[in-house]
């Protein structure tokens, strides 16, 4: 496969064993450069626990980027209710693994993520709050068709704040 080309993806909800995946995510220093940096393993295993409920919740829904040819887990794609002005919404956010970037694979996967929302018809609004500094971050808001608001402080993980992009999706629109 050439770099750019595209690979099949497809989203699995996130399972009670996926533990070793949010380390390779939001335990690597590479990966939560933008993120606040590596969370301890205690917060690992809070954030397992919490992605792997999501779905039962309510609120959400966290999903496994898997490539559709290997069936290996490549990254991680979801939205979750949050207050947002006064206003429940849905936040979006995606990671996918060093040796699988550059491929449009968190395009492809954030394009179903979104398809996965809107089916729902419970908010009107999807937001993502990249860094401003993560380029392939607000390429993907821009290609999948997100309107930049402007820049917001905002807090991610609990307890880190830092300046962040307001993009925001309106649901209510056909694709
Ligand atoms: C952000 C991240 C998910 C991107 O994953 P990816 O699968 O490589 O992204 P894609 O291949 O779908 O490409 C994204 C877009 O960014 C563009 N891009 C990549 N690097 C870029 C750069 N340095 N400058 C400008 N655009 C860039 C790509 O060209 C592509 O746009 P295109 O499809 O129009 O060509 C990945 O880098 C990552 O996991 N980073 C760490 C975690 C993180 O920061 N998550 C985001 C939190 S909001």
């Amino acid at each position: 496969m050439n770099s750019r080309e595209t690979s099949g993806v497809r989203l699995e909800p996130w399972g009670e064993g996926d533990l070793p995946l949010v380390e390779k995510l939001m335990g690597d220093p590479v990966m939560t450069a933008h993120l606040g940096g590596p969370e301890s393993e205690e917060k690992l295993a809070e954030r397992q626990e919490r992605y792997a409920k999501l779905g039962d919740s309510g609120k959400g829904r966290m999903f496994k980027i898997v490539d559709e040819a290997t069936g290996e887990a490549v990254g991680s794609v979801g939205y979750w209710e949050r207050t947002w002005r006064d206003q429940q919404i849905y936040e979006t956010g995606w990671m996918v693994l060093p040796a699988f970037q550059g491929r449009g694979i968190a395009g492809a996967a954030t394009a179903q993520a979104i398809e996965l929302a809107r089916a729902e018809r419970k908010h009107r609004y999807l937001h993502a709050f990249p860094s401003p500094d993560n380029a392939p971050s607000n390429a993907i808001c821009r290609k999948l068709g997100f309107t930049l608001l402007g820049e917001v402080e905002f807090e991610f993980p609990p307890g880190h704040f830092a300046v962040s992009n307001d993009w925001r999706l309106d649901l209510s629109t056909a694709a």
